[in-house]
């Protein structure tokens, strides 16, 4: 029988795509329930051809639910998770809330699926830059293993929620005008311009909230604890795809050749490495695509060893970095029963 399925933050910008995704994929559903804020209670949203009203969230609203997918931020997720999972639920939280729980497992289908067997109720989906870079690097990791990666973020502006992803139009519609505009949502003027990534700096060591989330959520996903991992994530004025550059070193000489082979064959991935044409992953052609790009593979020659490898990787930040992967994740958990 199929499942009834809630959305918690279905109107926001991962929300939407939940929908779709639900929808594009013929996941199957009993019926669907939309939750959000109480900002949004009575407004409809359509599934399927059907128009269904949005629920105000609350202790009451996971009875007869079975999957409940979480994208309304930290705090909600905290608090109404473990009421979903009371209630029967299996949680799949986009959030970062849960992440590095011992008993929640931290999954990317394609590269550890294996992990969902053993689940308390609840599954957390990666931070966007963790998911899209690791259906890169497994492959790649599963033939010769990595022990050393740097990387550096051109990340979109849906990572910060729809309300980031409007400053950014309209912040380059007042600057296309000549007018002055405000940030609001962001820290820094958005418009023509890039900054450090606006999540909570650590002032010990430099490294803000993003970028230590994605070394611990590599790390927990590749399964490899120690891995040494340099990294700066930088907002970039693009709407909905994250870009980076990775700098991947292994345990011994890796070539382009076999590289490209590896990542060629790898699900999810699409390769993108066309040196003639200059044609490489750009966050314009991997918004709206379930696939991540990969391309620009080449010997890293700051490493005379040959050991190292770069890559350049887009992927839709809404979609395999947030919406698709916690569908997957569904649709896994339905095939298990
Ligand atoms: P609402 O639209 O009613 O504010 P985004 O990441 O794009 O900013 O979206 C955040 C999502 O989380 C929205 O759907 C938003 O609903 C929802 N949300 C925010 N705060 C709460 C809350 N306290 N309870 C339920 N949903 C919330």
């Amino acid at each position: 029988v199929a499942p009834v399925v809630a959305i918690v933050g279905a109107t926001g910008a991962v929300g939407v795509e939940l929908l779709n995704c639900l929808e594009a994929r013929n996941f199957p559903v009993a019926s669907l329930k939309l939750l959000a804020s109480p900002r949004s209670a009575g407004q409809k949203m359509r599934f399927r051809g059907q128009e269904l009203v949005i629920e105000a969230l609350g202790p009451d609203s996971f009875q007869g639910v079975d999957i409940a997918l979480f994208s309304a931020g930290s705090g909600v997720s905290k608090q109404y998770a473990p009421v979903a999972v009371q209630a029967g639920a299996v949680v799949v939280d986009n959030s970062s809330a849960f992440r590095m729980r011992a008993d929640v497992p931290l999954v990317v289908p394609e590269v550890n699926a294996e992990s969902m067997a053993d689940h308390a109720g609840i599954i957390a989906n990666p931070n966007c830059v963790a998911a899209i870079a690791t259906v890169a690097l497994a492959p790649l990791h599963r033939a010769h293993p990595i022990r050393r990666l740097t990387a550096a973020t051109y990340q979109a502006a849906s990572g910060a929620g729809a309300a980031a992803m409007e400053e950014l139009r309209q912040s380059t519609a007042a600057y296309l005008r000549g007018e002055a505009f405000e940030p609001k949502v962001l820290p820094h003027p958005y418009a023509f311009n890039l900054f450090s990534h606006n999540a909570e700096m650590d002032e010990e060591s430099g490294y803000n909230g993003e970028e230590q989330k994605v070394v611990a959520e590599t790390r927990r996903i590749l399964g490899t604890p120690d891995l040494p991992v340099g990294i700066t994530c930088i907002r970039v004025p693009v709407l909905r795809a994250h870009a980076m550059a990775l700098h991947v070193e292994f345990d011994e000489v890796v070539t382009p050749e076999e590289a490209r082979a590896l990542l060629a064959d790898a699900p999810g991935l699409k390769l993108v490495d066309d040196r003639a044409r200059n044609h490489f992953p750009m966050p314009s052609e991997a918004s709206g695509q379930d696939d991540v790009l990969v391309g620009r593979i080449r010997r890293d020659l700051g490493d005379p060893s040959g050991r190292t490898l770069a890559l350049f990787v887009a992927g839709d930040q809404l979609l395999k970095g947030a919406a698709l992967n916690a569908v997957q994740i569904a649709e896994r958990l339905l095939r298990r029963g």
